[in-house]
Formats: structure tokens, sequence, C-alpha cells
């Protein structure tokens, strides 16, 4: 299994299996300096990179990006200015949360769950384990797209975003306002006030109430918002009559759509005044922030430019051992993992993210290797499923992968399995999942593996193999295994 560093370096040739990333034009990885230089090169057309997913699909789509400003790979260091961009903190009547911050993040944050337990509820409900471990608040309101959740919510919170001119002055605008070609920098919800939030009906229409707005998801072009709330139903009520004509398509008539609006917002307005429920007892919970790995390598600069695709200098921690290459700026990790490191237990299904073949860890933490980018693992802790096989010395790995091995055998055991090509994305999210929530109930087992579509196995077979594995997990003595929120 093992790949060593000069391995990996002359592998540059090696075939690659999602080949997704061959249409892809070239473009330029540049870090920036500070906040103003961030801000500058997204003014100046550049594209911020946060978690990536979507970038990494609109580039297999086509679209042309000359560079990537990325906001989080690495971890945005001290005394630039990005590292407001990772924060959570109070401020004046506001609860301020920076534009890089996962959504897993939000979801569990301490200061969220404190004093805006609505967002963190509403939060929890986005996409799937990887998604949330990856996407991020700015990227979520810079796709400008109607079916993403971040917009409703925080417009009927009346949270305000603050924007980075491009000489990185700051300024704030509503929701419904923030501009395009303009850094993301974070939001600002007020500390009081209650948003209930409505996706059952997605795609279809979406809607989040307030104390004093309304917005309506996925029914229009982008969100909608109403400046009227729950403390003023007759007016939500008439501007309701008058919103003009939804999206008519493949999902939902304007009539359908028009209705169904009628009908969630009388429904969140019911449910205003109750308390908030949980969904399950575990969230994702915010990725352990791991010591720095050695390194010599300078921050990596990538360019693949003038047609020729230069490779950019990648070092990681690959199933405990250090695995270094030259990987050109649109190479996948999928790729790199399989037809690089030869380890082909990781799979390829949709390649958008979406079916969960592809799971590896990264810093512990359930990530789509075929939409995220070889440079984005360069200093992270990348574990896939043959560490199940090389865990006995889990000294040299982590508690996620002293947790593998267990839920294999347990897979086995109750043979929740059949072809077995979902199976070793299966296993990576259940261990991920029992290094957080050593006893999850069923509710969380099941909103973890969510995404992890298995086309021959009964669900039922895997879920009760993660409970038999969470149960060998605290038989083992995994005293030291805290449930974390
Ligand atoms: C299978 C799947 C399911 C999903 N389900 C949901 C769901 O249920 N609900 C939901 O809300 N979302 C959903 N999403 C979207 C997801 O939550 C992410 O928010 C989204 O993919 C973008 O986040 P990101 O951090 O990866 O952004 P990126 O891909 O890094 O960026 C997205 C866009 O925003 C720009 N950008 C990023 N950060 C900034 C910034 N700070 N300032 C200015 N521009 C910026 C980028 O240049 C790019 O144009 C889903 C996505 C997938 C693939
Ligand atoms: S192949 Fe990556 S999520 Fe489907
Ligand atoms: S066992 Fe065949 S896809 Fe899951």
């Amino acid at each position: 299994m093992a790949v060593s560093s000069d391995q990996a370096e002359g592998s540059a040739d090696a075939g690659l299996i999602s080949r997704s990333h061959l249409g892809i034009e070239p473009f330029e990885v540049r870090r920036p300096a500070s906040l103003a230089d961030a801000a500058a090169a997204v003014a100046d057309g550049s594209w911020a990179h946060a978690g990536g997913i979507d970038v990494a699909q609109r580039l297999r789509a086509g679209e042309a990006a000359d560079e990537l400003v990325p906001l989080c790979s690495p971890p945005t260091s001290a005394g630039t200015g990005l590292e407001v961009l990772g924060e959570i903190s109070l401020g004046n009547e506001c609860l301020f949360v920076g534009a890089a911050v996962t959504h897993a993040r939000i979801e569990s944050d301490p200061l969220v769950q404190a004093h805006r337990p609505d967002v963190a509820a509403a939060w929890r409900t986005i996409g799937n384990v990887r998604i949330r471990a990856a996407g991020t608040l700015g990227g979520n309101l810079a796709a400008f797209h109607p079916g993403y959740d971040a917009a409703p919510v925080l417009a009927a919170a009346g949270a305000r975003i603050v924007v980075a001119q491009p000489d990185g002055t700051l300024d704030r605008c509503d929701v419904a306002d923030v501009p395009l070609n303009r850094l993301i920098v974070g939001c600002e919800v007020p500390l009081s006030g209650r948003v209930v939030y409505d996706r059952s009906l997605k795609p279809v229409v979406s809607v989040a109430v307030g104390d004093q707005a309304v917005a309506i998801g996925c029914a229009y072009a982008q969100t909608v918002v109403i400046p009227h709330g729950a403390t003023n139903p007759e007016d939500v009520a008439a501007a309701v009559a008058a919103l003009s004509d939804p999206t008519d398509d493949a999902f939902g008539s304007a009539a359908y759509r028009r209705r169904m609006i009628e009908v969630l917002v009388d429904r969140c307005l019911r449910t205003h005044a109750e308390p908030v429920t949980s969904a399950g007892n575990g969230g994702i919970g915010a990725p352990p922030i791991p010591p720095a790995l050695p390194s010599d390598a300078p921050p990596t600069d990538v360019s693949s430019r003038d047609g020729a695709i230069s490779a950019a200098h990648v070092e990681m921690h690959l199933n405990g051992e250090s695995f270094a290459l030259a990987a050109p700026p649109s190479e996948m990790l999928v790729d790199t993992i399989r037809a690089r490191a030869g380890l082909d237990g990781t799979r390829v299904g949709c390649d958008q993210a979406v079916c969960g073949a592809c799971t590896v860890l990264v810093d512990g933490m359930p990530t789509a290797s075929c939409s995220t980018f070889a440079w984005q693992a360069d200093g992270r802790r990348v574990l896939t499923i043959e560490a199940a096989g090389v865990s006995a010395d889990a000294s040299a790995l982590d508690d996620v992968a002293s947790i593998l091995p267990i839920v294999q055998g347990a897979f086995a055991e109750s043979s929740a399995f059949q072809c077995g090509y979902c199976t070793p994305g299966l296993i990576l999210v259940a261990a991920a999942l029992l290094a957080r929530h050593p006893d999850p109930d069923r509710a969380t087992v099941c909103d973890w593996l969510d995404s992890n579509v298995c086309r021959c196995t009964g669900y039922l077979m895997v879920i009760e193999a993660v409970e038999a594995a969470a149960a060998a997990v605290r038989d083992r003595g995994g005293a030291d295994l805290e449930d974390t929120p």
C-alpha cells in the first residue's frame, strides 16, 4: 500500500481514471496575501475558491477561470487579515459568521447554538455530510443559486452581508443585494429573533419566516424577500398574494408553486412560536484542527498556463504516511489516490459530489474526492478505505483510523453489502461518525449515511452494521471517545 514520495513524484504521468478534469481549461491558483489582495482579485474577475464544490463543477462544465483564489486551503494564516473569513464571533448586537466558515461548523458552533439555534437547525438540513463539511457560507451565497438555503434563512433572520470593496474597505448590504464580483467577508445575524424554515418541498419551493421578513427560495430566479414577518401576518398574506408568477418548470408549475408558497408560509407562521426541534443527537461538528504536518515545502503556487500543465508540490499524509507529488492544478484528489497512489478502494460514481462512492476522510471529515482538487489536500491527513488494513498501529494514524477495522468487521458480519461498490464510502463515513458520536441514535446514523447511494443492499443492514460497530467501539473501552457536538 505504501507509496514513497519518490514513487509518487515519479508517477506524474499515471493514467487518471476520473478524466472529468481533462476538460477543464487551464487556470492558476494564487494564495492571497491579505484580505485586500483577495478582494481586489475577486473584483478583477478571479474566482474565490472556498469549499470548491461548485467551482469544480463549473470548471468541469466548461466555464473558464483564469485564476482561483483559495480562501480555505490551507487555513488562512495569522496576520493577513484573512482570518476574519474563518471567524464566528459576537459583535454589536449580532453574531458574525465568516464567509469561509463551513456549514458543518455553523450547525454545531457553540456561539451559533447559544444565540441562534434556529439558524444552526436550518443549516443542519443542507445537503449531506460531505457537502456540509466542505461547503461554506460565502460559497453558498455567492453561487446565487435559487435552491441554496443560506440566502432565504439569512434574509428571514434579518442578516446583513459584509462585503469587501476592491480596496479592502468593508460595506454591508442586505442578502438580496449581494453584488457580483465582490468578496463576501461574512454575515451579521441579529442576536434576537427566530426563523422557522421549511424546505420540505425543495426543489419546488422553500420558505423561511422570521420576525420581520419572509424569504422564498427555489420558486424564482433568486430568493424573494418580503419585508414583513411573523409579527405582522396580515401584511405577509397580502404580500404573498401580490407576488408575481413563480417559475414554471419540470419540478412544478407556476400555479402549483404559488399554492405551495401560500401553504408553507401559513405553516411557518403557525409554527413560528413553537420551540426548535432537534434532528438526532449528533451533528457533523467542526472539523478538528489538525496539528501542523512537517513539511519543508513553501506554500503551493500552482500554474497551468501556456498549455503545458506545470505541477504543484503537494504533500499530504495518506493513510499515515507522507505522500508527495507534483500535481497539475486541475487534478482531482480521487485521481491522485487511485492512479498515483494505487489505492483503488476509492470508487468513482457520479463525479458530482452526490453519490458518496468517492468518499475519503480529510482531517477526519468525509470528503468527496471527485470534487476536491489534489492541492486542497496539501498538508492534510487523508484516509482511504485501505487504512482499515494498516491501522493495527493506530498511533501512526488517528482515532478514526482505529475505528475503521471495527466498522469493516461489522459490515462483514451484518452482510451489509453485495457488490461492494459503495462500501468503502459507507465505512469511511460511519467511522467518521463514530469518532464523533460513539453512541449515535438512529436518526443521526441515517443523517450521516443519507447520501451514500447503494444500488443493491437494503439500507437497513447498513444501518444495523453501523449500530453494531458503535457498540463494539464502546465495548473496546473507547472511554476516551466523548460524544462531541
Ligand atoms: C450534492 C449537493 C447537494 C447540495 N445540497 C445543498 C442543499 O441542500 N442546500 C444548500 O444550500 N446547498 C446545497 N449544496 C451547495 C453547497 O451547500 C455549497 O454551498 C455550494 O456547493 C458552494 O459552497 P462552496 O464553499 O463549495 O463554494 P465554492 O464552490 O468555493 O464557490 C461557489 C461560488 O461562490 C464564489 N465564492 C466562494 N466564496 C466566496 C466569497 N467569500 N466571496 C465571493 N465569492 C465567493 C466562488 O467563486 C464560486 O463562484 C449542494 C451541493 C451539492 C454538490
Ligand atoms: S463520485 Fe464523488 S460523490 Fe459520487
Ligand atoms: S453493495 Fe452494491 S452498490 Fe452498495
